[in-house]
């Protein structure tokens, strides 16, 4: 039996913690492996993490794991035009598609965000890792560049690829917190306040708790940090963080969803 996201208040990107926050309330351990080539606690301020449904978050932009048709389906897409309202779909009705990789922008209705960033991400291909590979870089480049030519400040994204399309979390996960933090290194990439991973199942959850400390390590504490927190600071930052909803650990919505997982190799 799963939990079933409640129908929230929505949260604004500024309730939803940061890496510094999370490392801070011990919310999100170091990793024993150390950091990956590259890794830097520079973003550790703009970088969120949360779990649950990305239909409740008020952000600038959502992104939603669509497929070429931008006409809907099951899992996230499918959380995001139920929430949003027939409108959506007529909007992305006149867009002609998207092909994997690239990303396109409408509206958001009725869902609390200010807009909807539609990526097409791969069908993982075990047979060609790297093709894979490249076309969710692709998905999440051009998210972002996307929200930054749009004006939007604040983005969060779906774990792109990893239900119906069957990539391993754990190797999406790796993809994602490296574009991303290879954007956030870039001009264009200062722009962004905030880049939220979205986590929903137990399986994205442990990927994005076990690689973002390779990626986003925390700073190492200086011994006049000044940004210690006090005790009621503490306090009142837990007491946020605890407040966010209990997240389902499927999708509430589709559960039968997830087990039509589509992988190249299954299609022989
Ligand atoms: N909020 C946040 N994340 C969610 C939600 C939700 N409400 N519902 C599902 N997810 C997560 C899943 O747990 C998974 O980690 O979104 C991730 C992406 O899974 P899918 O939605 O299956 O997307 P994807 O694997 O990219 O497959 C895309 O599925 O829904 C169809 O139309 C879509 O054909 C496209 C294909």
């Amino acid at each position: 039996m799963f939990r079933t996201a409640i129908r929230m208040a929505p949260i604004s990107a500024s309730e939803i913690p940061s890496l510094n926050l999370l490392y801070k309330l011990d919310r999100l351990d170091v990793s024993r492996l150390g950091p990956l080539k590259g890794a830097s606690p520079a973003y550790n301020d703009r970088i969120g993490l949360f779990r649950g449904d990305i239909t409740t978050l008020s952000v600038d932009a959502i992104v939603n794991a669509a497929n070429t048709s931008l006409l809907g389906g099951g899992g996230v897409d499918g959380a995001i035009h139920r929430a949003a309202g027939p409108k959506l779909l007529a909007e992305c009705r006149t867009l002609g598609g998207c092909p994997t990789g690239a990303s396109k922008i409408t509206d958001a209705y009725k869902l609390p965000c200010k807009k909807v960033i539609h990526t097409v991400g791969p069908v993982y291909d075990d047979t060609h890792p790297a093709v894979s590979e490249a076309a969710l870089r692709d998905c999440y480049r051009s998210s972002l560049e996307l929200a930054v030519k749009s004006g939007l400040k604040t983005i969060a994204f779906s774990a792109i690829s990893t239900g119906v399309y069957g990539y391993p979390s754990l190797d999406a996960a790796h993809v994602a917190c490296d574009t991303v933090r290879k954007y956030l290194g870039t001009g264009d990439g200062e722009a962004l306040d905030k880049v939220i991973f979205v986590t929903f199942e137990e399986k994205d959850v442990r990927a994005y708790n076990h690689l973002l400390p390779r990626h986003f390590p925390p700073s190492t504490p200086s011994t006049n940090d000044h940004d210690q927190l006090t005790k009621e600071q503490n306090a009142e930052a837990e007491a946020r963080a605890s407040q966010l909803p209990n997240v389902p650990s499927t999708d509430p919505a589709d559960p039968e969803h997830a087990l039509k997982k589509q992988k190249q190799g299954d299609k022989k």
